[in-house]
């Protein structure tokens, strides 16, 4: 049915997208987190819901809720349950975007009781988490299409053509926190699309709706090929 195709594009598309930060506890009480609000991944879900696709959101916490109704949310809190969790639903997906800020470190012996404060100060050990987006490009299969982010504050197109590469991504979206009105509280971003072929496209400052709309594009177009 060419109709529906061209209304739904992304029907019987099954895509995976991360939201939100990861806490990685410290004690029962405290966690490192970062300041991600979900914003981002969850207007990318309602987005590809929209143009079709049965979409699971796996998300850090977060105050979001989805406005679509095709998509399967699974909460999660540290980057250890974020992997699990895209680990066992990437298999049977077409799409990934990982839009999550996920913790690059976590401490390495949470306490189980509450630390009690004391005259001096203390370390926190930590050791780094998987990256997750890198394993779901080692076991990226032909047809599969991952998506990544990348948040820069220097040399910012270098670094995300790095990380494309380094990470088998098929496009990056590129976050600069130099662009005014663009980043994590905000209800607005500024991005540039790098894909594999290293053709770069920059956007302007738009709506994160508005910026979920650019990014699905790109994906329907590469899913189309
Ligand atoms: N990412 C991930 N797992 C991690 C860290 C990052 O899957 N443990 C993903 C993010 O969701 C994002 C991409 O990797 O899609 C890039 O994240 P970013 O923080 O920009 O880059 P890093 O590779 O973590 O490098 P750095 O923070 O040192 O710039
Ligand atoms: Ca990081």
């Amino acid at each position: 049915n060419t109709d529906l195709k061209k209304k739904l594009p992304l029907i019987d598309q099954k895509i995976m997208v991360t939201a939100g930060p990861t806490y990685e506890a410290i004690d029962p009480v405290r966690f490192i987190g970062n300041h991600s609000s979900g914003k981002m991944g969850f207007a990318i879900a309602d987005e590809l819901a929209k143009l079709g696709a049965d979409v699971t959101l796996i998300a850090g916490p977060s105050a979001q809720t989805s406005k679509q109704k095709n998509i399967t949310r699974i909460d999660v809190v540290s980057a250890a349950e974020m992997l699990e969790a895209c680990l066992q639903n990437f298999k049977n997906s077409t799409a990934c975007v990982m839009s999550a800020a996920v913790a690059d470190y976590t401490p390495v012996n949470p306490l189980n009781q509450k630390i009690k404060k004391q005259e001096k100060g203390f370390t926190i050990n930590v050791k780094k988490t998987t990256d997750i987006l890198g394993e779901l490009g080692k076991i990226k299969q032909p047809g599969q299409l991952l998506v990544g982010f990348a948040l820069e504050t220097n040399d910012e197109e270098k670094n995300a053509v790095g990380k494309l590469q380094k990470k088998n991504l098929d496009f990056i979206v590129l976050n600069s926190l130099n662009d005014e009105g663009a980043g994590f509280k905000k209800d607005t971003n500024k991005i540039t699309i790098i894909d594999s072929n290293l053709q770069t496209t920059a956007y302007g400052l738009k709506s994160k709706e508005d910026v979920a709309h650019d990014i699905c594009t790109k994906i329907v177009e590469l899913i189309k090929k």
